[in-house]
């Protein structure tokens, strides 16, 4: 685009802070370099329009920056208003050969503390590539790809065309949510403005890639429904992305977000984990290991079964409520802490989400209840005083903690999963064909690359089978080693 291009950040002046942290990270992530020098030449996403909805952190950044060398151009939001680095964003716009006042990089609209207006807004700019196609001379009004964590992107375009096709957006019905009535607004101006923007938009879009749990959630609903308007990668059931990110990933960034917020000591204390999944693993080991009393709740027979015999006790949260010192949620589900929890908890407990979204804990009852008073201690830590005389800390307004608290998970862990991303920015690009309409997990040749780009950096020896072995169990030498059924 034209230079200065459009873009809202906090402050370009963070960008040289954030390119040191970008190239310590750089190092960090050495499957997203390996893609780099891989396909650098070559540019094979060269012609890919990419819109970006993901936390805009310092991996992001590197992940933004492994689309462009191999030849994309992107627009960034983040997903989650609280979740962005400044510094990482300002980096990202000036690029790494411009200046804040001659930025070269890419357009990002992300800042940490955006309001849910603000946050919708960002969105909706990732999908205007008006300048992009005004400097082509080409008639294209939105991106072709998207990459989203947690499939709010997704749902803006699905709604916005689905709205523009009745002709009218809904009005909000008592039930709706605060930030639905803002999405319902924003579709609202922009039919005014035109009346086949979002039908448009989707028109052009060949496939997302999906991040997440809760969004690859989303996508498969859509499916079922018939309503998946292309198609989709979901990344998140990678085994290289889930059985990680998810786990080892969590397994750092709690612990990182607990001490930020609050810096209680955690050792001794009774931490309760509200969901055995992927992130209830990591979570529930985190807490074990700096010595707190874990236990656990599920609602499937399995991972209960998987966590008692780790050791956990496993019990309904009504059950132990007035013990508990940390209340973790990461179940991806709605209303798993209400009211009457809160209201049970210990004088000073700290309640806190890692679940993609913030209805996990009923904030709206907390927000509603006569008599409680929030006092902010600082930005996204908040004591509730509540009527029984007894005081809660929330973390993260009930967003992700460890990204509103803390800087999210590592670089070392984000490089499995933004690899995947990239590969599957990658196929939906160069190997369209292979993935006509509906949703798919990337092929298990590509998911064992992503950990092969891994070992070195970690000085891991592979054993090689010999071709009698490689015979005897039935794979090839070189992989595919697992059926689709093995669950690692
Ligand atoms: P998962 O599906 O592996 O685990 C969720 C578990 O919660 C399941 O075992 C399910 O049975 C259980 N569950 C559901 N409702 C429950 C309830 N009412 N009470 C107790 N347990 C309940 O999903 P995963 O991968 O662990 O993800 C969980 C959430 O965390 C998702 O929203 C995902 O998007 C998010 N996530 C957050 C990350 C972060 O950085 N904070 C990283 C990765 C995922």
């Amino acid at each position: 685009p034209e230079r200065p291009f459009e873009f809202r950040v906090r402050d370009l002046a963070l960008a040289e802070a954030g390119r040191h942290q970008l190239r310590l990270a750089e190092h960090e992530m050495p499957g997203l370099m390996a893609l780099r020098a891989e396909f650098e030449d070559a540019r094979p996403l060269a012609g890919a329009r990419i819109a970006g909805s993901l936390h805009m952190t310092v991996q992001t950044a590197v992940l933004i920056e492994t689309l462009v060398a191999l030849g994309a151009q992107v627009r960034w939001a983040s997903c989650n208003i609280f979740s962005t680095q400044d510094e990482a964003a300002a980096a990202v716009v000036v690029g790494p050969n411009g200046t804040p006042e001659h930025p070269e990089g890419v357009p990002v609209f992300a800042w940490k503390g955006e309001s849910l207006e603000e946050y919708w807004w960002c969105t909706s700019r990732v999908f205007d590539w008006s300048a992009e196609a005004a400097e082509a001379g080409a008639d294209f009004t939105g991106p072709n790809q998207i990459l989203d964590d947690g499939g709010d992107a997704t749902l803006l375009v699905h709604l916005g065309a689905q709205f523009e096709a009745d002709g009218r957006v809904p009005d909000a019905t008592a039930g709706d949510s605060h930030e639905y009535r803002v999405i319902l607004d924003l579709l609202r101006a922009s039919l005014v403005e035109s009346s086949d923007r979002w039908t448009r938009v989707a028109g052009g879009i060949v496939g997302v890639t999906e991040e997440t749990t809760t969004g690859a959630h989303r996508l498969y609903e859509l499916e079922r429904d018939g309503k998946l308007r292309f198609t989709a990668i979901n990344v998140n059931d990678s085994v290289t992305k889930s059985k990680f990110d998810n786990k080892y990933g969590i397994r750092h960034s709690l612990v990182d977000g607990l001490n930020r917020a609050t810096d209680v000591l955690i050792g001794g204390k009774v931490a309760f984990v509200a969901g055995y999944g992927d992130v209830g693993k990591g979570a529930a080991e985190a807490l074990r290991g700096q010595g707190a009393r874990v236990i656990v709740s599920e609602i499937d027979p399995i991972n209960a079964l998987q966590a008692a015999m780790d050791g956990f006790q496993v019990s309904r949260l009504e059950s132990v409520i007035g013990e508990v010192d940390i209340l973790i949620t990461g179940t991806g589900n709605k209303d798993v802490v209400r009211l009457e929890h809160i209201l049970g908890l210990k004088h000073l407990a700290i309640v806190a989400n890692v679940g993609h979204f913030d209805n996990e804990i009923d904030m709206a009852a907390l927000e509603s209840l006569e008599g409680a008073e929030r006092v902010e201690i600082k930005p996204q830590v908040h004591e509730w005083r509540l009527p029984n005389g007894r005081n809660v800390l929330v973390l993260s307004e009930g967003r992700l903690m460890n990204l509103g608290n803390a800087t999210g998970h590592p670089s070392f862990v984000m490089s499995n999963s933004f690899t995947n991303q990239v590969l599957g920015q990658l196929e939906l690009h160069v190997n369209l064909a292979a993935y006509p309409l509906g949703v798919y997990t990337l092929p298990k040749v590509l998911d064992e690359k992503v950990a092969r780009l891994h070992l070195d950096a970690l000085g891991v020896e592979l054993t090689t089978l010999t071709p009698e072995q490689a015979d005897y169990i039935g794979v090839p030498v070189d992989g595919p080693y697992k059926s689709d059924q093995y669950r690692y």
